[in-house]
């Protein structure tokens, strides 16, 4: 008999049970009261769906493609620091189960391996996250290594230049470790050297809290990648991106890990799709935790979703099986929902699947 988990919430309880408390703290937790975080599921969970009845739905096919790279279906893994916390294969366990689901993984440039080790075990769409720092030398040598090594695309995260307060850290003394990918970087006084909490002075001092949107510009000329923004949360933010040649975006909130109170990412996803009106791609993450979250945010315009807390779930109760069967479990939960809901594939997928939401999601009117 199968006794594995059998959703999510299993997997996290389990999970729970197994990672010390001060990891557990800093993988679940977020800034202050964190009313982001409970907001999130309260906004998914107020979207009903409207199904549709008798449209051939004997073959589903969930295929989709993320800056024209074909992924089995709408899902990435986000990028996120210290996967050791949760497994010791870390980003290799991730790496190897996403490249086995054929799904997409951006690699944090806070990973517990180093960038091109992580690479060479790829198969999978794989793209690096890193950020805008004081230093641009430290910027575009990241971005020639991520490069040089196979990563595909840039995802400069734009919402931790300034450090938030998470009080779970703090009252853990939580100390972060530093990543092999800073080996060897001349920095300044304190560089990336293990401190405490999970923005560090240091770190955080290497994050340039001055960029503003026309350092894309300038890393778009110093790189081929094709350079992803996130952290928007406003239609302002997706216009701004779109005119500094952004060619996808993230709408997140750090997982209600930065700011605190903010609005759960599926609420403002419609405004950023609007504003952007197709001349980027639009991405999600924030609470993915079913199969029904997926179409929810690809009605209302997402082209594919990311997983966060999730992948350390998956690796805590069983490494790379564990994250391959986290993955296996949205996939078939993604799959069922869209026949059920008269979707055969991700085209057909729109906004009058969308019906009932409460007052958290404020949407333009359903097609009649
Ligand atoms: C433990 C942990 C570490 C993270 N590290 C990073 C990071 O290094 N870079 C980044 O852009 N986002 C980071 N994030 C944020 C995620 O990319 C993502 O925005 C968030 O986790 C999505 O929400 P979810 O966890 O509810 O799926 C981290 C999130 C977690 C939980």
């Amino acid at each position: 008999m199968d006794d594995r988990p059998i959703n999510l919430y299993e997997y996290e309880a389990l999970a729970k049970e197994r990672m010390p408390k001060p990891e557990w703290d800093f993988v679940e937790g977020g800034a202050t009261d964190e009313i982001t975080i409970s907001r999130t599921r309260q906004a998914f969970d107020s979207i009903m769906l409207r199904p549709r009845m008798l449209v051939d739905v004997d073959v589903r096919d969930l295929s989709t493609t993320v800056l024209g790279e074909r992924i089995d279906f709408p899902l990435m893994m986000c990028p996120a620091g210290h996967h050791i916390r949760a497994h010791p294969d870390a980003e290799l366990a991730t790496v190897r189960a996403a490249s086995a689901m054929d799904v997409g993984m951006i690699l944090s440039s806070g990973s517990s391996v180093v960038m091109e080790e992580v690479a060479s075990a790829a198969t999978c769409k794989l793209w690096y996250q890193q950020y805008f720092y004081r230093d641009r030398g430290v910027t575009e040598l990241m971005a020639h290594r991520a490069d040089e090594s196979g990563y595909s695309a840039l995802c400069i995260t734009l919402d931790a230049s300034i450090r938030s307060k998470r009080e779970r850290n703090l009252r853990n003394d939580y100390m972060l470790p530093a990543s092999p990918n800073y080996d060897g970087l001349e920095v300044s006084p304190g560089g990336f050297a293990p401190s405490s909490d999970d923005a560090p002075p240091a770190f955080s001092g290497m994050v340039s809290p001055k960029a503003t949107w026309d350092e894309f510009d300038w890393l778009a000329s110093k790189t081929d990648l094709p350079l992803i923004a996130k952290g928007v949360m406003t239609g302002e933010d997706g216009r701004l991106a779109v005119e500094n040649g952004v060619k996808a975006i993230i709408v997140s909130n750090h997982g209600g890990r930065s700011l605190d109170p903010t609005f759960a990412t599926i609420e403002v996803l419609p405004e950023v799709v609007e504003a952007v009106d197709g001349k980027a791609e639009v991405y999600l993450d924030g609470g993915i935790r079913r199969g029904s979250d997926i179409l929810k945010a690809l009605a209302l315009g997402a082209r594919a979703v990311l997983i966060g807390r999730p992948m350390f779930w998956g690796l805590a109760v069983n490494g790379e099986e564990g994250l391959k069967h986290i993955i296996e479990i949205l996939r078939d939960e993604f799959e069922s929902t869209m026949g059920l809901c008269g979707k055969p594939d991700i085209a057909s997928i729109d906004r009058s699947v969308i019906g009932t939401v409460s007052p958290l999601v404020s949407l333009p009117q359903f097609p009649s």
